[in-house]
């Protein structure tokens, strides 16, 4: 039977896959506390994550999220919603499994595209991307980063899933830590 901490859980996957709002709902069952790494970028920095990329640039903003992994490993009990790139840098993923759980919400290119379709001038990466390229955009990044997403401890289908769901998931799969 695998042994798994269960004290810090991970979720990661591409924008618009659930993790925040998934996220939150995980922390509420578990009685832990959430923590947004994007919100915790931008509350250190005072300013939005489009703003830091627009100005510091990409590679600084994907420092803050290693500096920001690091910073949660001397947390307890928390649900991690990580940004859509933070799993595929800096061996973050490997720090993650080595934390606690990771659960990658699988969601496939054409339902991201629906979802992100109204909200893609929030994030920098989809800003300048038409909306009738969208899907072909995001299914190019996401078989880049899939092979990352996919060490992940636990992979879920986003579509439909629901915090009580992911909570039996790993429970099932790690029924030691009960
Ligand atoms: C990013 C995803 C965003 C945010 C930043 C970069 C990415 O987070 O971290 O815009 O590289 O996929 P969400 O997945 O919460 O939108």
């Amino acid at each position: 039977m695998q042994k798994k901490p269960t004290s810090h859980i991970f979720l990661v996957g591409f924008m618009g896959s659930g993790k925040s709002s998934l996220g939150k709902k995980l922390a509420a069952v578990l009685r832990y506390d959430f923590v947004d790494t994007d919100k915790m970028i931008a509350a250190t920095a005072e300013k939005s994550v489009a703003d830091i990329f627009a100005h510091e640039g990409e590679a600084f903003f994907r420092e803050k999220e290693r500096e920001t992994l690091l910073q949660l490993s001397g947390r307890e009990n928390i649900v991690v919603s990580t940004g859509g790139g933070t799993a595929c840098f800096h061996d973050n993923i490997f720090l993650m499994n080595r934390l606690g759980t990771t659960i990658y919400l699988e969601a496939e290119p054409k339902l991201l595209a629906h979802r992100l379709a109204k909200r893609k001038d929030e994030r920098p990466l989809l800003r300048s991307v038409a909306q009738g390229d969208l899907e072909e955009f995001i299914a190019g990044i996401l078989r880049e980063r899939e092979p990352f997403y996919r060490q992940a401890n636990l992979t879920l289908p986003a579509r439909n899933l629901t915090a009580r769901a992911i909570l039996a998931a790993i429970k099932t799969t790690f029924p030691s830590e009960e």
